[in-house]
């Protein structure tokens, strides 16, 4: 199985970003941990990050061939972006959305996600360990 994690804007922040909500520990570290738990698992996975809307989009596009299952933490744009959700559908794989805070308990404009409206589960507040109960999600899928 080959699985595509994205992450979206200021999350190659993290580590330096409000470390009171997102923690000390650094991107370097979330992708080493992501990396390492995919293939114990036996799974491909690339790992893509990018500040830009439509080069997620791009990216969620090629998991039409190049993918069985996405993860994403879309960052800020989790609360805006209809073209990610419509990118998320036209793929049409499966998807899990990953927050590393908890969205609904943060300001109101977090609680709408158009990612979640797409994604078969949501995983949020749980920092890094969340991206790994998602490959745990798919390994039992
Ligand atoms: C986030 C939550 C979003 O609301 C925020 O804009 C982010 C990070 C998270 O992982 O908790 O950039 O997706």
């Amino acid at each position: 199985m080959r699985i595509l994690i994205i992450n979206g804007p200021n999350l190659n922040m993290v580590g330096i970003r409000e470390k009171n909500i997102y923690g000390e520990k650094t991107y370097d570290d979330l992708c080493r941990l992501v990396s390492e738990k995919a293939a114990a698992l036996g799974f491909e996975s690339e790992i893509y990050q990018s500040n830009h809307e439509g080069d997620l989009v791009d990216k969620i596009q090629s998991a039409y061939t190049d993918f069985d299952g996405i993860i994403i933490n879309a960052g800020a744009y989790t609360h805006t972006s209809i073209a990610i959700l419509d990118a998320l559908k036209a793929v049409s794989k499966p998807a899990v959305e990953v927050h590393l805070s908890d969205i609904n308990s943060r300001e109101d404009f977090r609680k709408l996600s158009y990612v979640g409206m797409y994604a078969e589960k949501t995983i949020a507040g749980k920092g890094f360990d969340g991206y790994i109960e998602a490959l745990e999600y798919f390994k039992g899928k």
